[in-house]
């Protein structure tokens, strides 16, 4: 996630597009020269972390030029991405064969209602926004929620401001501002932090998601990395609510 390639953020909708479009264009934002290393990521801080299970149906809102939509139909998620910016999917399209790419608007999803088991979102615009509490992000997270099948998983992924970061247009939210949008929706049951990125993981009211019961941390990193200590802390505290949850 680089705030450089990222839209002014309170742009008008078509100077969005345009935005990304050019960006697209130009090679997007330059993860492919690091492939290996982002599906490493997928894996340990969205597959493992939050227990998603291959052959889940996944929603990737806001999927730019499709990048990450591949590294989870790599591993084995059958994968469907959705980008306002219709230069984002002609690039996705052609790069990746896998997944199915949609041009569509993420605040009006063109999808029935429950049709996914995992609505994922990486560095969408809404959430670089100064003001997180807009109506465009509730029209965000309703949409994610109206097309999330019962016990569906909702998970996001953005910058916090722990350790700084953001600039004066693209502002980094707390933790808590963040899981207070996505809980007007579902509920957060789990956080994982790493540095300044946050991905937060939430299911709906009416039929939690059934968890593998895993609470020793057996998929965890091995090795101490910055932000570990944050991480502990936090999870025991999302741990705490988890259990709560389960015990609905
Ligand atoms: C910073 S890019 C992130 C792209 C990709 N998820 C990634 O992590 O590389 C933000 C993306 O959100 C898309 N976007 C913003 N608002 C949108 C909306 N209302 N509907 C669909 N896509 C939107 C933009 O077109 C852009 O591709």
């Amino acid at each position: 996630m680089t705030s450089a390639g990222q839209a002014p953020p309170d742009a008008p909708m078509d100077v969005v597009i345009e935005h990304y479009d050019q960006q697209y264009a130009e090679g997007g934002f330059g993860y492919g020269a690091q492939r290996d290393r982002w599906a490493a990521w997928v894996r340990r801080h969205y597959i493992d972390e939050f227990e998603l299970r291959p052959g889940e149906t996944l929603l990737d809102v806001g999927c730019g030029d499709g990048f990450w939509t591949d590294l989870f139909a790599e591993a084995g998620f059958p994968s469907t991405g959705v980008d306002f910016s219709p230069g984002g999917i002609e690039v996705a399209r052609t790069a990746y064969p896998r997944p199915t790419f949609l041009v569509g608007d993420a605040e009006d999803l063109p999808f029935a209602d429950d049709s996914f088991d995992i609505v994922f979102t990486r560095a969408i615009s809404h959430l670089s926004r100064p003001d997180l509490f807009t109506d465009a992000s509730r029209r965000l997270m309703a949409s994610m929620r109206r097309v999330l099948r019962p016990g569906g998983l909702i998970l996001i992924s953005f910058y916090s401001r722990r350790d700084g970061g953001g600039t004066p247009e693209h502002a980094w939210h707390r933790v808590s501002d963040l899981v207070r949008l996505i809980e007007g929706v579902a509920d957060p049951f789990h956080i994982d932090v790493t540095g300044n990125y946050v991905q937060i993981g939430a299911q709906r009211w009416d039929a939690p998601r059934a968890r593998s019961g895993r609470t020793n941390g057996a998929s965890r990193r091995t090795s101490p990395t910055p932000g570990s200590s944050a991480r502990g802390t936090l999870r025991r505290a999302l741990g705490r609510a988890r259990r709560a949850l389960r015990g609905r």
